[in-house]
């Protein structure tokens, strides 16, 4: 746990736009929507998966091509307005290395149920109150979702 802080920590500091109150927003959010039959361990798994309908992705440990392909088309047109694949603020934050802060589920859970992300998740939150812009509903189906996190692990560098 106290590593997890502190990764989290060295990575606020890393890439801008990700929100210093990170830590601090979490845990007031944990502690307002804990309960008595969730474990600290279970709440922290959940906190992580964000909120929507993705609670198990199946990501293989290597990279499956023909997926990353389509999700780069649906980046050119859907996501590359905001998202460099560097890590460098355009509106949203840079997606370099964000499969590694994130787990799968958060990402497509954000990517499809952005507004709700945004009301409910304090990782959004912190990040909306550093970017000062909200991040559009896309509209993206499912697969789409996939396909866009099949293409950020291999801008992160899986092979
Ligand atoms: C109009 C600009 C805009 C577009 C287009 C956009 N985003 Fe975003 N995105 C944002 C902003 C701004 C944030 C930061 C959260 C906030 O302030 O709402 C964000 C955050 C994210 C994050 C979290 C990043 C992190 O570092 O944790 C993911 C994942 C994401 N967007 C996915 C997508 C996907 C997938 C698409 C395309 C289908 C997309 N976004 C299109 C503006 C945009």
């Amino acid at each position: 746990m106290k590593k997890l802080i502190l990764i989290t920590g060295i990575a606020t500091l890393i890439y801008a736009c990700s929100g210093s109150s990170e830590n601090k927003t979490s845990d007031t959010a944990a502690a307002e929507t804990a309960t008595a039959t969730e474990t600290p361990e279970e709440k922290q798994a959940a906190d992580a998966r964000g909120i929507g309908k993705f609670t198990n992705v199946e990501v293989g440990e290597t990279l499956d091509a023909a997926m990353a392909d389509a999700g780069t088309k649906v980046y050119d047109v859907k996501c590359a307005s905001c998202h460099k694949l560097t890590d460098e603020k355009l509106v949203g934050p840079g997606w370099k290395d964000v499969t590694k802060r994130r787990t799968a589920e958060w990402i497509m859970n954000f990517s499809t149920n952005t507004d709700e992300m945004l009301e409910k998740d304090a990782e959004a939150q912190a990040m909306l109150e550093i970017c000062m812009v909200r991040m559009p509903n896309q509209n993206l189906s499912d697969e789409d979702a996939r396909t866009v996190y099949e293409f950020m692990r291999k801008n992160d560098g899986i092979k």
